[in-house]
């Protein structure tokens, strides 16, 4: 057998367009030609990747989530959602009421939330204030952050993201197990809400305000 160019396979123009939209895809993580536009925002929408350490909320965590910053952004309000798509996500589904009366930024590792256009905010916790020019300090009505590792060093530099971004009301979702730096760091309060995910977690989590919240008592 020979190994000239000539005995290389070759793929048909359908195998070929076929595998392009498939790439188009995955690079996007999601499928604007067969969802809708609430599809898209759906939580699940972009799979986990547990190398990034993405556990996704539930449905309902997201949407309790969601009516939290909304009550708490107040008309007109900013929110930013730290290394939490899926509130993000939740707010732009248009099912929670409110959410068309507030805007809300993603701030992400994972480049596949790009796909949200503008509203994406390119983020890596290891470095906390490498952000656009266009995110000015204190300019977001509430912060929701939840770290992507729990440990000393990743809440410390999210903690001065946060800082930067809040004008005052932080809700923080992490491990139990970083109460009491989450109150050194940001004083901040464990709530009575449980968070969920999709899938269960080996860790206690726990959701964390600096605010008299409803979540402190649900
Ligand atoms: C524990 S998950 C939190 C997701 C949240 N439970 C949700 O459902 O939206 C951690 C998040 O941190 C993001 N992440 C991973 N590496 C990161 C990094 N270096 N800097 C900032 N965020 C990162 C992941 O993509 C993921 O969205």
């Amino acid at each position: 057998m020979s190994d000239s160019e000539d005995d290389a396979p070759t793929l048909s123009a359908h195998t070929l367009a076929a595998l392009q939209e498939f790439y188009n895809e995955t690079r996007s993580g999601l499928d604007h030609s067969t969802t809708s536009a609430s599809d898209q925002f759906a939580v699940g929408a972009v799979q986990e990747d547990w190398r990034m350490s993405q556990f996704w909320y539930s449905d309902d965590t997201a949407a309790q989530l969601a009516e939290e910053v909304v009550r708490e952004a107040g008309e007109g309000g900013r929110i930013a959602c730290v290394s939490a798509p899926s509130v993000y996500q939740k707010l732009k589904q248009g099912i929670v009421e409110g959410s068309d009366r507030v805007s809300a930024v993603v701030l992400e590792f994972d480049r596949r939330f790009a796909a949200y256009g503008s509203d994406f905010i390119f983020y890596d916790y290891s470095e906390p204030l490498s952000l656009p020019a266009s995110v000015a300090p204190q300019s977001f009505d509430i912060v929701l952050a939840d770290p992507p590792y729990l440990s000393e060093e990743c809440l410390s530099k999210v903690a001065q993201t946060i800082k930067y971004l809040s004008k005052g009301k932080v809700l923080l979702c992490t491990g139990a197990i970083m109460e009491n730096l989450a109150k050194e760091l940001l004083d901040l309060k464990v709530c009575s809400f449980l968070p969920k995910h999709n899938r269960n977690l080996s860790n206690e989590f726990r959701c964390f305000v600096n605010y008299p919240s409803h979540l402190l008592r649900s």
